[in-house]
């Protein structure tokens, strides 16, 4: 596992988006497995004002989505759909056919994940896996378990999760209990994973899935055993890091 740590959320966001762009650069037709939350906030910007320059292109790139809360309309504020919209695929000359997440407008679990499932495996499989991770070191919505998931999923969010994205919505109540999710067996499949987190409520997350044991206690944790892993943590997310 590589550790790059930066001394503020700016240089993060500018170094992680420079090892996508030079990911684009180098193989321009390969499929993105992208986040949501504010960590990819800022990469997203650089992204696009890449772009804006002339320097990326996205004609050929595909893309697939982590998760999507279940039962929430595609048009919600909120939704990851609007999120990926507004932060990134909206702003960039990629192929709308080309950008995927789960719908969750489907109300049928089994329908739902079985269709992600079918998508992620025609892409061929995902080059380059962005993730954030949860203040319970979740990675997609993959909460801590006794097991690790492997395929796509429908989850129940943990309290921690339901608060941690309290922010995102007028109240707790209001944020949606259920989730689809890639697995954690479908996110290690991907050939090159680069985590971002930023924070001091990442801290012990990030020091769990670094120097804890595997567990899927720790979600995150398994990427110790990825072959190609990069976790990039601004000062106070990797406040506790040897
Ligand atoms: C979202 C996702 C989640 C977030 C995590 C951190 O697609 O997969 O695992 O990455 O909850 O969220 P933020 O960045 O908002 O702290």
């Amino acid at each position: 596992m590589r550790i790059i740590k930066t001394a503020t959320y700016e240089e993060m966001s500018q170094r992680a988006a420079h090892i996508v762009a030079a990911h684009i650069t180098l193989n321009p037709a390969c499929v993105l497995g992208l986040a949501t939350g504010s960590t990819p906030e800022g990469l997203y910007a650089e992204l696009v004002r890449l772009h804006r320059l002339g320097d990326l292109d996205f004609r050929q790139v595909k893309t697939v989505n982590l998760d999507e809360y279940r039962h929430l309309p595609r048009n919600h504020p909120e939704s990851y759909y609007t999120f990926m919209q507004k932060h990134l695929l909206s702003k960039i000359n990629i192929d709308p056919a080309n950008t995927h997440l789960p719908n969750g407008e489907l109300a049928d679990a089994q329908v739902a994940c079985t269709e992600y499932e079918t998508i992620l495996r025609s892409t061929g499989g995902v080059d380059l896996q962005l993730l954030g991770i949860g203040r319970n070191g979740h990675i997609g919505f993959n909460e801590p378990d006794s097991v690790f998931p492997k395929d796509t999923h429908c989850v129940r969010l943990s309290e921690s999760t339901i608060e941690a994205n309290a922010r995102f919505f007028s109240s707790a109540d209001e944020v949606p209990r259920e989730a689809y999710t890639m697995g954690v067996g479908t996110i290690m499949r991907a050939q090159r994973i680069l985590l971002v987190a930023s924070g001091k409520s990442k801290a012990e997350a990030v020091f769990q899935t670094v120097c804890g044991p595997v567990t899927p206690e720790v979600p995150a944790s398994i990427l110790q055993f990825h072959h190609d892993a990069t976790i990039i943590c601004d000062e106070e997310a990797g406040a506790l890091l040897p």
